[in-house]
């Protein structure tokens, strides 16, 4: 903190200008911070530039920091000097009354500098960090998994082609299109997870974790979806299904509790203008025990209520997120790793249980955003994985032989999860739509600026 009195320069663009004869007003933002610092002239009409100086301007400003004599802020800042740096003029369309998060979308390229995005970002770089720390000070490596990738890792069909070829002259062969011809000579993907890439390196490293962007074609326009979103992905060797969940119940923790006392000024902005509760929802998360219930259970438990779903409930079905968030919301009333999911609707690397029919997966469900995390215990048994994979439709299981070979080879025990970031912002913040915790959202026909 400056001492009283010391002369200094801020930059910084104008927030509010309030201009009278015998003195003007600008409260200026660099985006350093929540808080705005004001900037006092006590002669205006010596400072004719004042009439240029409109929201949205970026300006320079010289004086000498003084305690406020005015309400809302302890310190101001006394002008000798001004330039205007940048002119806004009176388009700029920031300005002062409250702008609907749906209108801020559309002007994606400015709405960083409004104070909802400047602590969304602040705290997305900030939450960012924490990610590292945690497995940084645990004994994880970080590790880069592919962007560009020839397997669908979830098996979902949601995949984004990459390709060079000329759309116009797309070369083809025996009927069908000839991948041998294009750049990598096989039909690529942009990654919808880094997790098989991931599996090799734990299976050399021991723990390890991949922090990336990953990228789905999912059709699907809610406010928890986003075509490109990034996702923590920690793998441990020698690690089971109870060690993946205890793993993801205290990054969690750690996660609320970083953002509680390490953003304090944004979590405070959040809970007075996004979610009055969210302080206390953090709190809570962080006190509670998470409750494990299996997917047997949580099927009677659907069953037995006499909630009006939508979606039909029955064993075997894939819950959706009204079914999910009944049993956090309504039923625990707190976080719930469900587990041991009917091995039909799970992907193919999941280990096999004993049953024949369920295998070791668990999802994280949460309050408000219903599935947060996904993980499980892998198949590390060659020929359950080989006659998983067959059953789940993978036809050239071959080209999986690099999969295949850390179970040929030294095979152990091993279990990770995902973490998507923008839900865990979501949860964080309270903000309710994807769109709003990522600078520059890409979903469905929506991929400008
Ligand atoms: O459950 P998912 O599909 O799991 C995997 O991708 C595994 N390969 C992870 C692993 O075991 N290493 O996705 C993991 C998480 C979800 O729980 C959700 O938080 C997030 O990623 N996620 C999305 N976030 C935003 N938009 C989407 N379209 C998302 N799809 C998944
Ligand atoms: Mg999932």
């Amino acid at each position: 903190m400056l001492p009283i009195n010391s002369s200094l320069i801020i930059l910084g663009w104008v927030r509010t200008v309030r201009i009278s004869k015998e003195v003007a007003f600008i409260e200026i933002n660099d985006g350093s911070s929540m808080k705005n610092i004001q900037a006092v002239i006590t002669n205006p009409t010596a400072f004719p530039v004042l009439d240029k100086i409109l929201t949205g301007a970026a300006i320079r400003v010289k004086g000498t920091l003084v305690a406020s004599q005015g309400q809302g802020q302890k310190y101001e800042v006394v002008v000798s000097e001004i330039d205007l740096i940048g002119e806004a003029d009176a388009t700029f369309p920031l300005q002062k009354k409250r702008h609907s998060m749906e209108f801020l979308r559309d002007i994606a390229h400015l709405r960083p500098r409004t104070n909802t995005f400047g602590a969304v970002n602040r705290i997305r770089s900030k939450l960012a960090y924490a990610v590292h720390q945690y497995y940084q000070e645990r004994g994880f490596y970080y590790v880069h998994t592919p962007i560009i990738s020839s397997s669908d890792c979830e098996g979902a069909g949601n995949l984004f082609r990459v390709s060079s070829f000329d759309p116009n002259k797309i070369p083809r062969k025996d009927g069908g299109i000839d991948w041998e011809s294009d750049f990598f000579a096989a039909e690529t993907y942009l990654t919808v997870s880094g997790q098989l890439e991931g599996e090799l390196l734990a299976t050399a490293l021991g723990d390890i974790y991949t922090f990336g962007p990953t990228f789905r074609a999912e059709n699907s326009n809610t406010s928890r979806h986003a075509a490109e979103f990034w996702m923590i992905e920690p793998e441990m060797a020698w690690a089971e299904l109870t060690d993946n969940m205890d793993l993801a119940e205290d990054f969690l923790k750690f996660l609320l509790r970083y953002a509680l006392e390490k953003c304090a000024d944004e979590m405070e902005f959040f809970g007075t203008w996004v979610d009055k509760e969210v302080r206390q929802t953090l709190e809570a998360v962080i006190n509670a025990e998470f409750e494990r219930c299996s997917y047997t259970e949580a099927i009677r438990l659907l069953e037995q209520s006499k909630e009006p779903f939508d979606y039909p409930v029955k064993w075997g079905l894939d819950m959706q997120s009204e079914h999910e968030r009944y049993l956090t919301e309504k039923v625990f009333k707190k976080p719930v790793i469900v587990f041991d999911y009917p091995e039909e609707i799970k992907a193919f690397y999941m280990r096999m249980n004993e049953d024949g029919k369920t295998v070791r997966a668990m999802d994280v469900l949460v309050p408000k955003v219903g599935e947060i995390i996904g993980g499980s215990q892998r198949e590390e048994r060659l020929d359950y994985l080989v006659a998983r994979m067959k059953k789940h439709g993978i036809n050239d299981v071959e080209n999986y032989y690099w999969y295949l070979d850390i179970r040929r080879y030294g095979s152990v025990p091993h279990a990770g999860f995902g973490l998507g970031f923008e839900r865990a912002l979501m949860y964080i913040t309270g903000m309710g739509n994807i769109r709003d915790v990522i600078a520059f959202p890409r979903v469905p026909r929506w991929a400008k600026f």
